[in-house]
């Protein structure tokens, strides 16, 4: 169980900064790291090495937020905004998991596409179903992965196809919660959709079951205006959208919570993201796609709101962490031009932080290679990049030039010491 990585090897320190180590190692025992050396230490002579010399190690990328259903019609269906986007194209296509034929079949698709990825850790939505959530995890736990999945629940506004009677939504869920034990390294996360899927009754009782198995809650956060607005109506008691989480301290006052996209922070929920500690799941391509806008990430690293970077597949049209860096930047970059130029954007130092080690903390000691964390790395593939007629870049410069011209597929990926690719 130990071995060590030779390579070029960046990872973020903090916010603002990396650490560059070009013909390195790190070493890895029992699943974690030892750190990174220029040379092996003598203690560590004689163990495997793996040799990447040239090529860029980096820790696995965390991908906080995406729908595992989603990926059968990625790259299709963008002409509509969210909540028509979510009746027209995407209920009917995650009912179709009921069949748990059907939801084989791409759910193994899935899996063996996203094995390829830089993508190491994750939280994901599955459906409602019981049967065909337990199938996707029982595939991504084959694989090595480490993560979060979530059966959904939705009790209201909903097609018949795709809606639960609210006692059973409970019931499902603890019976699905009981039947994870089995799994090891997949986790379950509590998945209200978010809160026009769910009525109160429903809520109150997934709070209970939050407390009850201690576990992290997963939905989505004022990421349309339209989908604002409704929650206004729904629940006009509550001053702000974060508040009728809140209200069922479902806001991450009792356990770790990831709220996607959070476009649209209102001044006052504003303060209760940062005092609950809640990660914000940044979607730069979903909120491009479905016209959401663009969140406020230069403020949220500013006013220390916690951000990890996400997919979002399938509003989000790719499974690439190395696009959604790139989105980051490049989201930001127009934000600060065309809306509001209060906030820095984002810098490749920034988004290689968000990708790692901000979002690799809802998981524990993830996102870094300093000693005791766990030992996630992807080896960067930069053949086909000249890379000849620039000898004098740094390894940041490399990682930039990469993130710009990413090649998808990894040519190592090591999760918890794993090696999965
Ligand atoms: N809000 C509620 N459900 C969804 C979903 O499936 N995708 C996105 N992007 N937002 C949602
Ligand atoms: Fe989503």
């Amino acid at each position: 169980m130990t071995f060590a990585i030779k390579g070029d090897i960046l990872y973020s320190k903090s916010l603002n900064k990396v650490s560059q180590n070009e013909n390195s190692y790190i070493v890895c025992v029992d699943g974690k790291s030892e750190g990174v050396f220029k040379k092996l230490p003598a203690k560590y002579k004689g163990i495997k090495i793996y040799d990447y010399s040239g090529h860029i190690v980096i820790p696995g990328l965390v991908d906080i937020h995406l729908h595992a259903p989603q990926y059968s019609f990625i790259g299709l269906h963008m002409d509509l905004k969210l909540l028509d986007w979510l009746n027209k194209y995407t209920f009917p296509a995650e009912s179709k998991y009921k069949d748990l034929n059907f939801a084989k079949k791409a759910y193994d698709i899935f899996v063996d596409d996203l094995k390829k990825t830089a993508t190491t850790r994750f939280a994901m939505f599955a459906t409602i179903h019981n049967d065909a959530t337990l199938y996707l995890m029982s595939r991504l736990e084959k694989v090595g992965f480490k993560g979060y999945v979530g059966k959904v629940n939705m009790d209201r506004n909903s097609p018949k196809i795709l809606v639960e009677k609210t006692k059973n939504s409970v019931k499902d869920t603890i019976l699905w919660i009981e039947a994870c034990k089995k799994f090891k390294n997949i986790k379950p996360i509590l998945t209200p959709r978010f809160i026009p899927s769910c009525t109160d009754e429903l809520m109150s009782e997934l709070s209970n079951i939050m407390k009850t198995y201690n576990l992290p809650v997963q939905s989505h956060l004022s990421e349309n205006r339209s989908e604002i607005e409704w929650v206004k109506e729904l629940m006009p008691s509550v001053s702000n959208y974060e508040e009728a989480y809140d209200r069922f301290e479902m806001l991450g006052s009792v356990t770790n919570t990831i709220m996607a996209h959070y476009v649209w922070p209102d001044e006052k929920g504003i303060e209760l993201m940062k005092d609950r500690k809640v990660w914000v799941a940044h979607s730069p391509s979903s909120n491009r796609n479905l016209g959401s806008g663009i969140a406020p990430i230069g403020r949220y690293l500013k006013e220390g709101v916690k951000v990890g970077l996400a997919t979002d597949v399938a509003g989000g049209s790719y499974l690439s962490m190395f696009r959604a860096i790139e989105d980051t930047i490049t989201a930001s970059k127009i934000r600060n031009s065309l809306i509001d130029d209060k906030y820095a954007s984002v810098t490749i130092e920034q988004a290689l932080y968000i990708a790692t080690i901000s979002g690799g903390e809802f998981f524990g000691k993830v996102g870094s290679f300093d000693k005791g964390y766990e030992f996630d790395a992807i080896v960067l593939d930069e053949k086909d990049i000249p890379t000849v007629l620039m000898p004098e870049l740094n390894l940041l410069e490399r990682f930039e030039r990469f993130i710009y011209r990413p090649k998808d597929k990894v040519l190592a990926k090591f999760i918890a010491g794993k090696k999965v690719v």
